[in-house]
């Protein structure tokens, strides 16, 4: 390898076959790498055996233990992909951080409380260590042109983003993610939020709530809402209401713009969470914004 390129590592492969990226999302960051010429995917870690022998065949990785501290010790990888479940996530980046990793590319949700995500992305920052967290569907095609559809003042001023989601656990946090991208990441100045959680519904590694709703308002004004484990009626994941119009988003990748000159129903190169066929991957795109984000120039958020 050249002196310019990297070894990375997977920790939480996943048991593979059917449903890759839905589950077993360390075979989506395995295949990133294996498909990026300038990184080697140089090692892997599961506490499932059987797992990670699928994994390592699968993509001929050449080193393998179930032990992460040994994987970050021996191979002291530049880039390091967390893919376990939530609550052992503070120890793997602590981990990667003392044994020299320069980046880390992590599942969500990073913490299970705000003050531990916190703490994590500082000792990042004070370790000269980058840190992102997988929310790869803002490099599709859909949220881009949603984005871009709103830029163009399409609905005049946006007023209010509702957002819906049904049936995936855990998708409160991407619909979050691609508002606050449809809106360049303005911050949000307030938030009232409710959760029901009775403890009977568990999934990767720990209880899940059966449903959550919450309503924020952005500094720059725009109210925002979405309801997590609950379908609006009609079927849209967005609902976009502005001075002039509204923007409503399809799960097909499907949007439909009205405003003065009446509806238009655009088609794009992605659905919600995947690119097209023949559409770009958005993994690479993650991935060379990533590199070019170690190697000194701005974040993709910058
Ligand atoms: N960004 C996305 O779109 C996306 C999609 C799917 C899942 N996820 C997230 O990824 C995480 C993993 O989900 P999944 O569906 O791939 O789970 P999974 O069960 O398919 O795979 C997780 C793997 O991690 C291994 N593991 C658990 N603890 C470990 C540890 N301490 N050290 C090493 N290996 C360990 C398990 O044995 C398993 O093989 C979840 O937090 C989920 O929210 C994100």
């Amino acid at each position: 390898m050249n002196a310019e390129n990297y070894h990375a590592v997977v920790i939480g492969c996943g048991r593979g076959g059917e449903n890759i990226g839905v589950h077993s999302i360390g075979y989506v960051h395995g295949k990133a790498y294996r498909d990026n010429p300038r990184i080697e995917l140089a090692g892997a870690c599961d506490i499932d055996p059987g797992n990670l022998d699928r994994f390592c065949e699968h993509f001929s990785v050449p080193y393998k233990t179930g032990i992460s501290e040994e994987l970050l010790r021996e191979l002291r990888p530049e880039l390091v992909s967390i893919c376990t479940y939530v609550g052992s996530r503070p120890a793997l980046v602590e981990a990667s951080v003392r044994n020299g990793a320069k980046a880390i590319w992590c599942e969500k949700p990073l913490a299970l409380t705000i003050q531990e995500g916190r703490r994590l992305v500082e000792l990042c920052e004070e370790n000269g260590v980058k840190i992102v967290i997988n929310h790869y569907r803002r490099y599709l095609d859909l949220w881009n042109r949603v984005k871009q559809l709103v830029k163009d003042r399409e609905i005049g001023d946006l007023e209010f983003i509702v957002g819906s989601f049904e049936g995936w656990d855990q998708m409160e946090m991407h619909l979050l993610d691609m508002m606050r991208y449809i809106l360049d990441d303005e911050p949000v100045s307030w938030v009232m939020g409710q959760v029901r959680c009775t403890g009977a519904k568990r999934s990767y590694g720990h209880v899940m709530e059966e449903h959550s709703a919450c309503y924020f308002a952005f500094k720059n004004g725009v109210r925002g809402f979405y309801d997590a484990s609950c379908h609006f009626p009609g079927n849209s994941l967005f609902r976009l209401n502005g001075a002039g119009g509204y923007l409503e988003v399809f799960p097909e990748g499907a949007i439909t713009l009205a405003n003065a000159r009446g509806f238009t129903q655009i088609a794009t190169d992605s659905d919600w969470s995947n690119p097209k066929k023949g559409g770009r991957d958005p993994f690479q795109d993650l991935l060379n914004d990533f590199l070019a984000w170690i190697e000194g120039g701005a974040s993709a958020t910058d």
